[in-house]
């Protein structure tokens, strides 16, 4: 299955916008359930982050899917799609007060807590509602997932989670936190990533975790593995769904279990990220000295990956028919020269009025637009909406 685009009813909606394949997404969606039902006790759990969508939550949180939070906006943001508080996990480094009692309030499934300091608050704040939070302990693997650097988190370098040697510290403390139980250990090392030997790497590390921890006599019940699976944004047609049975496959084959023990992950770009594009309109094709700009109403502010991360995501003219190809830069009309979505293009002849789609651009989008330049925020269109 392929995106299509009903170009004539699109081109009636301002641009830019976002637009979503919602048959794409439940595709995904349906892969990702019967890919992980193969094995009891696996559970996934949508990364909010990639795109927060009210329409998109509820389809996934409808799928039977958990989630996986990063702020206190983006609990409230999964309550209201309706997901189940025991199915919703919250990270992230930094949770203020107001953000933990959140999660407190709506007792959700599970802390994944990131330091001692972390640990005390969400200890004294549970106290004062007489409960006792569920938490586990995000470890910092050292394990390099060969991604872009902005998108590493399991390096000792990075900020994220406990380190190994600080391990038992962390854990022999808990012991005197009363109102703290530690449910289970957290991970994750990275984003886009393409190949299997990171989760591989990941795994064994878990091992080694594991078989300390028992030394120990800690038991703990769930192993969050966290997410990271890439997709493919060079060729989103031909491979829109990622490879989740190598990802699971992988897991099962190296990971040891215990006794009992659930398998959580955090999935984000590979659920959301092919079912998006980012639709724009061709403001003016310049002739420059040794160049065309093909120069389109959709800038850095809607889609700032390109700018950010040196990402590309494809670039199709929805408009033209021309047999001619031509060589243009694509660019946006934000006063940066990072506002670049791709340089030297192979695009049909193209012409002012025309639609374009950047593809792929389902997860960390519409998401993460900001307003630089007095300019609106995008919208969300659904292709189930359009008759
Ligand atoms: N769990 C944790 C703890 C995370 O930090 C992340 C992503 C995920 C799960 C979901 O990872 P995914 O399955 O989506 O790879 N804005 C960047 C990506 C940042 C990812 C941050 N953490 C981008 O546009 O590429």
């Amino acid at each position: 299955m392929r995106t299509k685009f009903p170009v004539e009813a699109l081109s009636k909606i301002q641009t830019p916008f976002y637009y979503y394949d919602t048959d794409m997404l439940q595709q995904t969606l349906d892969t990702v359930n019967s890919e992980a039902s193969k094995y009891n006790n696996y559970h996934v759990h949508y990364a909010v982050k990639a795109n927060a969508c009210q329409p998109i939550l509820k389809q996934i949180q409808a799928s039977g899917l958990g989630c996986d939070c990063v702020s206190g906006g983006e609990v409230k943001a999964c309550l209201e799609a309706g997901f189940d508080p025991k199915k919703i996990v919250f990270a992230g480094v930094g949770k203020a007060d107001w953000e933990i009692n959140v999660g407190l309030d709506a007792d959700i499934f599970c802390f994944n807590v990131e330091s001692i300091p972390e640990l005390e608050v969400i200890n004294e704040l549970a106290g004062d509602k007489n409960m006792k939070a569920r938490v586990a302990l995000r470890i910092n693997p050292n394990v390099d997932a060969h991604t872009h650097h902005y998108i590493t988190t399991g390096l000792n370098e990075n900020k994220f989670g406990i380190s190994l040697q600080q391990m038992e510290k962390v854990i022999d403390h808990i012991k005197q936190l009363k109102n703290i139980e530690l449910i289970g250990l957290h991970f994750h090392i990275g984003s886009q990533i393409l190949e299997i030997d990171p989760f591989e790497a990941l795994s064994i590390r878990v091992n080694e975790i594991q078989d300390l921890m028992e030394k120990n006599g800690i038991n703990i019940s769930v192993i969050n593995v966290g997410g990271g699976l890439g997709v493919d944004y060079v060729e989103p047609d031909t491979n829109p769904v990622p490879e989740f049975d190598k990802y699971f496959a992988t897991f099962n084959r190296y990971l040891n279990l215990r006794k009992g023990q659930q398998v959580h992950f955090e999935l984000g770009r590979s659920i959301v990220c092919q079912c998006g594009s980012l639709i724009t309109k061709v403001l003016y094709v310049k002739e420059g000295d040794n160049k065309k700009f093909v120069i389109v109403d959709a800038g850095m502010s809607d889609l700032i990956r390109p700018a950010l991360y040196e990402a590309h995501h494809v670039i199709q003219n929805l408009s033209s028919h021309s047999t001619k190809i031509e060589t243009y830069d694509v660019v946006g009309p934000i006063c940066e020269s990072s506002d670049c979505f791709g340089k030297e293009e192979q695009l049909p002849t193209t012409h002012r009025g025309d639609l374009m789609a950047l593809r792929s651009a389902g997860a960390y989008g519409q998401i993460m637009a900001c307003q630089y330049n007095c300019r609106a925020l995008p919208k969300d269109i659904y292709s189930k909406d359009i008759i």
